[in-house]
């Protein structure tokens, strides 16, 4: 398999399974250790990157473990590859090198994520990356709020362990909203008190809220509702806190109003249908407000984001 020419570059590596296992419902997660030129390349990756998967050649798995509503889409041939976010990645200096392992968490909904599951211990992936610029850090950064909703959460956990190894002094608190407990992409557990506990985050010391479409888990309503409350009994204050969110379109452009409000800086994840994944194909356009009477401008998402200030998106409901 060809491989990155430079280490810390983007490049096509070689990513060996270390292990693949559900989580939960339609969540899995899936470990891989990279080549020694990708462990390069990788171990310097911010959170907010993602990595494009090559997935055309793993198998399909037996159709009666398929759930019945993907087992048509799921025949279906793969030409691109798939992109992915990182829920963590981890660095060990060994004798012969470092060596670098990226952590996905995967929702299987069509024909690349059924596959994926079928991937076993020290079988081979192609991974193009690492891609796209990752979230920024100011430097009177003292609070940083983290919002995911759905499948938005791997990036935000990335985000989490990364705030707490390099910036420790950082007071981090996350939200985790889903449309009801079993779209929550996280380990969870119930509490004894507390309801529904998220143990990744609870494993970095990080209090987090949990909130569910449906009452389901956690808080009734959308986790914006609790990020909002949040705010208002907590009162961060405005020059020193971050808000970090992934998730739902609709999700980002309620954070980006509640930021605009508070007078809070917001990084985005965006998320686009993405075919090249490196600037060549023009399919993962954001459109970007325009300064003053200029025409729209578009930012490509794969290139120049997937991060974003949110004050500079022009979401899809056409709000800011
Ligand atoms: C930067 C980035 C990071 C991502 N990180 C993760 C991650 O960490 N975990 C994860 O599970 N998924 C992530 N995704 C989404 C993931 O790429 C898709 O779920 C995957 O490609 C689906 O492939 P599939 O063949 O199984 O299903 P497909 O048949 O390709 O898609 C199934 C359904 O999902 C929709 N869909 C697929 N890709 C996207 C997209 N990019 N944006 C909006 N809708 C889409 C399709 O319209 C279709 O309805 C990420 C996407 C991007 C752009
Ligand atoms: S995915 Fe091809 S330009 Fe962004």
């Amino acid at each position: 398999m060809k491989t990155g020419k430079q280490s810390g570059t983007r490049g096509l590596y070689a990513g060996t399974v270390l292990s693949n296992n559900q989580i939960r419902s339609c969540f899995w997660k899936i470990i891989l250790a990279m080549d020694s030129p990708g462990s390069q390349a990788f171990a310097t990756t911010n959170p907010g990157q993602f990595a494009e998967f090559d997935l055309s050649t793993v198998s399909i798995p037996p159709s009666d473990t398929i759930p019945e509503h993907l087992r048509d889409a799921s025949a279906r041939q793969i030409l691109l590859r798939r992109p992915f976010s990182f829920s963590d990645v981890s660095i060990s200096y060994l004798s012969e090198g470092v060596c670098t392992k990226i952590e996905v968490i995967y929702c299987v909904l069509g024909p690349a994520t059924v596959r994926m599951t079928t991937l076993k211990k020290n079988d081979q992936v192609s991974i193009l990356g690492p891609l796209g610029n990752g979230f920024w850090y100011p430097k009177d950064m003292k609070n940083a709020l983290l919002v995911s909703g759905g499948i938005g959460a791997p990036p935000i956990l990335h985000l989490a362990g990364f705030l707490k190894q390099h910036y420790p002094d950082i007071c981090v608190t996350a939200f985790a909203g889903a449309k009801n407990v079993d779209k929550i992409p996280f380990h969870v557990r119930i509490g004894n008190k507390t309801g529904i506990v998220i143990e990744d985050f609870e494993r970095l010391a990080i209090p987090a809220f949990l909130s569910t479409d449906d009452g389901s888990g956690g808080r009734k309503g959308f986790v914006t509702d609790s990020l909002r409350q949040w705010i208002r009994a907590n009162r961060p204050l405005s020059g020193q806190t971050v808000l970090y969110a992934c998730g739902p379109e609709a999700m980002l452009a309620e954070c980006a109003k509640i930021a605009e409000e508070e007078g809070i800086l917001c990084q985005i994840s965006m998320e686009r249908m993405m075919a090249c994944g490196i600037g060549l194909c023009q399919s993962c356009a954001v459109q970007i407000a325009p300064i003053e009477a200029e025409q729209p401008r578009y930012k490509l998402c794969c290139k120049e984001g997937p991060v974003f200030d949110s004050r500079t998106v022009v979401f899809t409901n056409g709000r800011r």
